[in-house]
């Protein structure tokens, strides 16, 4: 079943070096087996056998920051943005994160998975073998765990890996306006020790008008007590300490990172922590790019995600997301595409995802063009020929 074997590789991108010409894989048992010259590949023996005729392969992406368990859509506020409201406008007036929290606690489970996979069914299609999915849009107990439900059943029910992230503070919903201190409380008192048992993560929106770094580190510190690792959104509409905060409490991830600065990048490069870098929320709000290149020169680990949610970064494939990181961030392709992919995986604790070594996890794209050099160059093209997870054909 999980057995498969592909030949004639253009160039194989295996993370590890420099991409291989005239490639062959061979995955046994959903593992890599071996990731090299095709003079050099074992016998087929059995195994599934794809002629990839002059098609790259890069490892299946990893997409390690969505939003993508909601209902409903904000078409109507991305029209306000475009005619010049800011994101922060629209969302003091009553719009943004909690009109989505509106529609999200009157969707039941089933509807909320049912929109979730379809959006899945449509990442596994681009390319996409992994991902994160937090929650963020319930912000009471009930709808939190609902939505941390539905994560979970996306990784058991679809050919996907999952890693999931408790977002209890996304923002203070409309009925802690005048008590955001008693927010706080009730996400560390109530809402995380019975989101822990269905989380992999902790994120906490660090910003103006979200929570400040005192309330995230508090929250961090309660999480760290039920062994979950925090990832931040962290310096996305302005400079709000969210970055310095992961590197000195050592988060598995610092996210968005629009207004970072280099004394900030030293910081993250020495605790470790990975930028996940979401281009298409900056693309969507009309912002400035998070500085890649910088981050890479000062020595940090660098992903690529999608943010995929309904407000700033409506984004499911990771082909675009590469094209805005070339493009307009001014990351390299290679760089681009191994943030896509290896970058994620590191950020996510899964050191056997994103790269295609002997005992590495058989997850993989088969692109419809010669290199990867295709996927920022041809944005508007689904370029995911074949998507393999764990060595079976999910899509194409
Ligand atoms: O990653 N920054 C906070 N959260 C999301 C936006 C959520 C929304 O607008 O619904 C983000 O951009
Ligand atoms: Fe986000």
């Amino acid at each position: 079943m999980s057995d498969l074997f592909l030949t004639g590789i253009a160039r194989l991108t295996t993370n590890t070096g420099d991409p291989i010409p005239d490639a062959a894989i061979k995955i046994e048992n959903g593992s890599v087996v071996f990731a090299g010259p095709e003079s050099d590949a074992p016998e087929q023996a059995g195994a599934t056998h794809i002629a990839c005729e002059g098609r790259a392969v890069i490892p299946g992406f990893v997409d390690a920051h969505t939003h993508l368990v909601f209902a409903g859509d904000r078409a109507d506020e991305f029209a306000m943005k475009m005619a010049g409201a800011s994101y922060t406008e629209v969302a003091a007036s009553g719009g943004g994160i909690l009109s989505t929290v509106a529609a999200t606690r009157s969707a039941s489970e089933d509807e909320l998975f049912q929109a979730a996979a379809g959006r899945v069914r449509r990442m596994l299609a681009s390319g996409t073998t992994t991902l994160e999915i937090k929650s963020g849009y319930g912000l009471d107990l009930e709808s939190e765990l609902r939505l941390l439900q539905v994560a979970r059943r996306i990784g058991d029910d679809l050919p996907v890996t999952v890693k999931t992230t408790f977002l209890g503070a996304h923002a203070v919903p409309a009925e802690y306006r005048a008590d955001r201190a008693g927010y706080v409380d009730q996400v560390i008192e109530e809402m995380l020790p019975a989101a822990a048992p269905l989380a992999d993560y902790c994120d906490v929106f660090v910003e103006e008008g979200a929570f400040s770094a005192d309330e995230a580190r508090r929250i961090f510190a309660a999480a760290a007590g039920f062994g979950l690792e925090a990832r931040v959104h962290a310096e996305q509409l302005t400079r709000s300490g969210g970055a310095a905060l992961a590197a000195g409490i050592g988060a598995a991830s610092a996210d968005h990172l629009d207004h970072v600065t280099e004394e900030d990048a030293d910081a993250l490069a020495a605790a470790g922590v990975v930028a996940v870098l979401v281009p298409g929320a900056s693309y969507t709000l009309r912002s400035t790019q998070a500085p890649g290149p910088m981050l890479l020169e000062h020595g940090v680990k660098v992903a690529l995600a999608t943010d995929c949610n309904p407000g700033t970064s409506y984004f499911e494939s990771m082909g675009p997301v590469i094209s805005l990181a070339v493009v307009q961030m001014g990351l390299t392709t290679e760089q681009a595409v191994y943030a896509a992919t290896r970058g994620g995986a590191l950020s996510l604790g899964l050191d056997d995802h994103g790269v295609l070594i002997p005992g590495s996890v058989g997850d993989l794209v088969i692109l419809g063009a010669p290199s990867a050099a295709h996927l920022p160059y041809r944005p508007g093209t689904n370029l995911a020929w074949k998507t393999v997870k764990a060595g079976r054909v999910v899509a194409g």
